[in-house]
């Protein structure tokens, strides 16, 4: 069997490393993937950069160019010399990972088409949030080889968690590595997040209030789920809460993680499930930035049917009968 092509893996990796670092007001993200595919001998290397859920720039060694770009508009603000600086940044960092993709190679089990490998890849994400007053929240940093083996930085950013032969030889060169990545977290990554924050400040310190509604699911079992929904919300800090009868209900309570809709707001929702006949004494608390005040929502039964066609019907009918007897009574007449 073969693996997944390596664009497809790619957007995979994107995809669920955003939605594990989401929380916190705002965040800078940096992914590199460092691909070196059988039959290739120059491995490919993209480095994309995220703040918030907003790609604002990328790199592709594959591209004619290899250079630095732009992928939001307010990144245009930024002169020449920034983009030099980050193409040289971007090169320097694909070296350093070519390296380490060498080393974790000679160390791994995983052998180049030997063991069903079409090819191997290093990804590398990291990245820093910001707290609602400006202050660094935390970083994070996370290497992994071909998806199994990896490194991360603990969350004190003085020491590493690894996992796997290739990765754990690592280790032990490390120690400085961690001291360097903190500097990195707590200073550059906060110093670039606060500018992209305020180049975008249109995109990016918008608040746009969530659309709410609950949706009503009667169980294979007799019971009914109520799901109480924020659909379009920015940026993707949100409380959703069911209560019964004016108190908290969290424990029985489903709350996925909050995800981002792919048109730059987010997505969450909240799911009890309650006995039928029972759901009017829940209701759904939403606190959102974007809110002037948190809305209660509860779940409205359908409105009862209004009987159309029999009063139709009935009209017509009626009709009929006084009309009837009018020309009966004329005729008579
Ligand atoms: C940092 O966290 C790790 C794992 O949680 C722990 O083993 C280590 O001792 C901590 N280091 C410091 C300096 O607190
Ligand atoms: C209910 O939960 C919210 C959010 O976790 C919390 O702020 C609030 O204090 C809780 N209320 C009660 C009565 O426990
Ligand atoms: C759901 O139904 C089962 C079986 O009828 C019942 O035991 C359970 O308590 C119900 N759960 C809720 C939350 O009403």
């Amino acid at each position: 069997m073969r693996n997944p092509a390596p664009c497809a893996l790619l957007l995979l990796l994107v995809a669920l490393a955003l939605t594990q670092y989401c929380a916190g007001s705002h965040w800078l993200q940096t992914f590199n993937i460092m691909i070196l595919e059988y039959g290739i001998w120059e491995p490919r290397f993209i480095q994309v950069g995220y703040v918030d859920s907003i790609q604002f720039q990328g790199f592709d060694s594959k591209g004619g160019t290899a250079r630095m770009q732009p992928r939001a508009a307010w990144m245009g603000q930024e002169p020449p010399e920034y983009w030099e600086k980050e193409t040289e940044e971007a090169l320097l960092l694909s070296e350093r990972d070519r390296q380490l993709l060498r080393i974790m190679k000679h160390h791994s089990d995983q052998r180049l088409n030997g063991g069903g490998a079409d090819y191997h890849t290093l990804q590398e994400v990291f990245g820093c949030n910001v707290a609602n007053d400006g202050r660094f929240l935390r970083g994070h940093y996370r290497l992994a080889y071909y998806g199994y083996d990896y490194i991360i930085l603990n969350e004190n950013l003085s020491s590493w968690t690894a996992e796997g032969k290739a990765v754990k030889n690592l280790l032990n060169s490390w120690e400085a590595e961690a001291e360097r990545w903190r500097t990195y977290l707590q200073e550059d990554c906060m110093e670039r997040l606060l500018r992209c924050l305020d180049l975008g400040k249109e995109t990016l310190l918008r608040s746009e209030a969530p659309q709410t509604l609950v949706t009503h699911r009667v169980r294979p079992e007799g019971n009914v789920t109520l799901r109480c929904w924020a659909l379009g919300f920015y940026p993707a800090d949100i409380t959703l809460i069911w209560q019964r009868d004016g108190n908290n209900h969290t424990q029985d309570m489903e709350l996925p993680d909050t995800r981002p809709a792919g048109d730059g707001t987010f997505q969450k929702w909240a799911a009890v499930v309650v006995p039928s006949g029972e759901e009017l004494r829940y209701t759904c608390h939403v606190h959102h930035e974007g809110l002037p005040e948190p809305l209660t929502l509860k779940w409205e039964p359908p409105a009862p049917r209004i009987p159309i066609m029999e009063i139709l019907i009935g009209l017509v009918l009626g009709t009929l009968v006084v009309g009837t007897v009018v020309i009966f009574l004329v005729w008579k007449k």
